[in-house]
């Protein structure tokens, strides 16, 4: 039974993020979407709607489960039994960062980094890139599940102004 683990901040969950999920879904017996919580980071969307949308998102696919963490990842991995981290990668610009963290994963638990190659249609999407449209009133569907936009649309009105 091979498990994967996809992480990730997910605020919110892009339709970038479901193309990864989806595709390490086939390559993998069981997948674990991990939402990383970090209180110093500040998200739009709390850790639990995070996972609410992710689970919305993900229900058709009946071998992948949500769950959150703190702290490492790789303590995330190896308390649950994970054979390999699943990363999207969407440019080379992606490449760097992402090939220095799974060396330094792999360095503290030898687990492996599995780097999944972005659908082509997803490869300019950012969860970041999404908020920032949206917020300027840009049209941000097809980009992000349909559930998703009322709840971004009312948390960016809730956003105290800069
Ligand atoms: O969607 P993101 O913001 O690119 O996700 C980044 C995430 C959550 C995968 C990354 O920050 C992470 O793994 N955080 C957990 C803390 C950790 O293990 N840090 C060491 C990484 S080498």
């Amino acid at each position: 039974m091979k498990r994967g683990v996809v992480p990730g901040s997910f605020d919110p969950v892009t339709n970038g993020h479901l193309d990864i999920v989806q595709r390490a879904s086939t390559l993998f017996d069981e997948v674990i979407v991990a939402v990383g919580v970090n209180k110093s980071k500040n998200r739009l969307f709390s850790a639990e709607e995070r996972l609410a949308m992710l689970e919305q998102a993900t229900a058709g696919l009946p071998n992948v489960t949500v769950d959150s963490f703190t702290g490492l990842l790789t303590t995330f991995c190896q308390e649950h039994g994970a054979h390999a981290i699943v990363k999207g990668l969407r440019a080379v610009s992606d490449y760097e960062y992402e090939l220095q963290m799974a060396q330094m994963n792999s360095s503290l638990t030898e687990i492996e980094t599995v780097f999944v190659p972005t659908s082509p249609e997803w490869s300019f999407l950012a969860s970041s890139l999404v908020k920032e449209v949206a917020a300027f009133g840009g049209d941000v569907s097809g980009l992000v599940p349909d559930f998703v936009l009322g709840p971004l649309t009312d948390k960016l009105a809730q956003r105290p102004a800069d």
